[in-house]
Formats: structure tokens, sequence, C-alpha cells
């Protein structure tokens, strides 16, 4: 009779045991996911990072910041802000997007094979191997990730704030800090002043009647229509240089106080 009882007990202590187990596996789980997840950041942190005591820096925040937020005055070139809707954008309509810009560098963002961002990967001569670029790729993936999270940001329409988000939005990345242009983009510096017609370096776009008329009737409406899409609005949809900055890279108030800040610079 005493051993029935402690049958029974064992085995109900047993299926209790059994059945926490169950109950909290998936939690078990998620926690090593979650230990796994922080360890392959803190490794990216390491690669995007320009630290000379730490041999795996790739240097990445020499160009995007140290903090991935975009390159800026004390910075030799400029990357622009990772911490960006608009890269979250690019991510759900491709999920390996950033994979690939790492891997293969700016010319799967923009096309330009001469843009400052090289290519990382070892399999195109790159320093970095396919472990080093997935760590970087999921730390670059959990900003974009969590800046799509956030509340849409209203900016103020002012010079100011547009100067900002020229920095943030990455027209600073072609155009140059001082809008004096480079190699991927022209020099805007007049464009408060008057619509730019011949882009030394760069193909006239075929609607370039469409786009002196539209900056004489209203130069505000013009940018808008060319930096929401240069290509769809005056290019008959053939790419331009310059990328389209649809609603969730840019939404109204940032493209307002950007054509604020690009209105005030007349060039002189
Ligand atoms: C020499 C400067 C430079 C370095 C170093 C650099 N980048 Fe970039 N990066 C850029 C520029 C410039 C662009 C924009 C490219 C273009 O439009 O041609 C860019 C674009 C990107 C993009 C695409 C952003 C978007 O919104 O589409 C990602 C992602 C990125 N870089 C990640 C990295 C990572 C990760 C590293 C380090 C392994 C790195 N970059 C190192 C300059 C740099
Ligand atoms: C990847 C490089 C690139 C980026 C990023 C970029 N542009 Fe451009 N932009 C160009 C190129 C190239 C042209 C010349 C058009 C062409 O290709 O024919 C241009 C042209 C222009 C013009 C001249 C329009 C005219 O004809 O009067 C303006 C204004 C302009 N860009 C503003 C911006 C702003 C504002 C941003 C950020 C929201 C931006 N660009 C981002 C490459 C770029």
């Amino acid at each position: 009779m005493r051993l029935k009882t402690l049958g029974v007990i064992l085995v109900a202590a047993l299926s209790i045991f059994t059945l926490l187990y169950w109950v909290t596996d998936n939690a078990r789980r998620e926690v090593i996911g979650e230990e796994v997840d922080e360890e392959l950041l803190a490794y990216g942190e390491v690669i995007f990072s320009a630290d000379p005591a730490e041999p795996a820096a790739a240097g990445c925040a020499n160009c995007h910041g140290a903090d991935g937020t975009g390159g800026g005055e004390d910075s030799p070139a400029i990357g622009p802000n990772l911490h960006s809707r608009g890269l979250a954008d690019k991510l759900r309509a491709n999920g390996n997007y950033v994979h690939l810009a790492v891997s293969y560098g700016g010319v799967v963002v923009s096309g330009n094979v001469d843009s400052a961002m090289p290519a990382w990967s070892y399999e195109v001569g790159g320093p970095l191997n396919e472990q080093q670029i997935e760590a970087v790729v999921a730390l670059v993936e959990s900003w974009a990730e969590e800046a799509a999270a956030e509340p849409v940001e209203e900016v103020e329409d002012t010079v100011e704030a547009g100067a900002e988000v020229y920095t943030a939005a990455g027209c600073v990345s072609c155009h140059g800090p001082e809008l004096e242009g480079g190699t991927a983009g022209p020099n805007i510096q007049g464009i408060g002043s008057d619509v730019i017609t011949e882009f030394e370096n760069f193909p006239t776009p075929s609607g370039v009647d469409q786009m002196i008329a539209d900056y004489e009737e209203d130069p505000r409406m013009f940018l808008e229509q060319w930096i929401r899409d240069s290509s769809g609005n005056y290019n008959d949809g053939e790419a331009t240089g310059m990328p389209p900055h649809p609603e969730g890279r840019l939404n109204e108030s940032q493209l307002t106080a950007l054509i604020t800040f690009l209105l005030d610079q007349t060039g002189e």
C-alpha cells in the first residue's frame, strides 16, 4: 500500500515536471535565441567600429558615424544614417537587401560603380568573411527595424531642420556637405534661384522641358516631384543617378523642411 502511494506520488511528480518543462520550453528557447542574437549583435558592433585596438574592426563607423546615425563633419567620408525607416522599407521589399549592400557595396544602393561604399565580402575581394558580414548585417537590420518602430517624426518647417534632414536622408552622400557635388551627384548650390538643366558629368533627364516649366510655375512643387521620384516624373521612368525618396524614406514634414532649406540656397 505504501509503495503504491509512493508510486502514485512519483508518477504525479514526474508528470507535473514534464508539464512544467513543456510549458516553459518556448520561453527557454526564446532566451537561448536572444543570447545567441545578443552575441551576434555584439560581434557586429565590433566589426562596425573603427576601434584601432580591435583587429576585427572594419571601420564602417568612419563613414556612418560611431553609432550608425550617419557620417558628419568630423568624418573623412560620408555614409547615410542606418537607423532609418527607409532602410527598413528596402529590407521589407527585399529581405536580403542589407546583406547585398554590405557584401557588394554601394553599387547595390545607387547603381553607382564608383560609390564611396566599398564591397566587403571576401567573395569579391573584400576584407570580411561570411560570419563577420552576418554579424554586422544583423546589427544594421536591428537598427533599421528599431527606427521603423519609432513613431513618425514630425519636423518643423525651418531652414535649420531642413539642413538636418539633408544630412539624415543621405542627400549629403552624393551632393556633399556644402551642396558642392561630388562623384555621385552634381553641385546644387544654386537650386534656390534656378532649376539646373545641365548637369556636369551627369546625363540631362529627358523631361528637362517639363522640369523648367514646373520650376517656373512653382519651385516647391518641382522639388517635391524631383525628390520623390526624379526618374518617374522627369525621365520617362528611366533611372536617373538620384534614387527615389518615397514617404517611408522622407515623410511630408521632412520633405517640406528639406525644400525650405534647398530654396534658401541661392549659390551666392
Ligand atoms: C568609405 C565610407 C564608407 C564605409 C567605410 C562604409 N560605408 Fe556604408 N555607405 C557609404 C555610402 C556613401 C553609402 C551610400 C552608397 C551609395 O548611395 O552609393 C553607404 C550605404 C550603406 C548601406 C545602404 C544604406 C541604404 O539606406 O540603402 C548600408 C546598409 C551600409 N552602407 C552599411 C555599411 C557597413 C555595415 C559598413 C562596414 C562593413 C559600411 N557601410 C562601411 C559609405 C561607407
Ligand atoms: C545616389 C546619389 C544621390 C542622392 C542620395 C541624392 N541625389 Fe540628388 N541628384 C543626384 C544626381 C546624379 C543628380 C543629377 C540627375 C541625373 O542623374 O541626371 C541629382 C540631382 C538633384 C537635384 C537637381 C534638380 C535640378 O535639375 O534642378 C536636386 C535639387 C537634388 N538632386 C536634390 C537631392 C536631395 C534633396 C536629396 C536627398 C533627399 C538627393 N538629391 C539625394 C544624385 C543623388
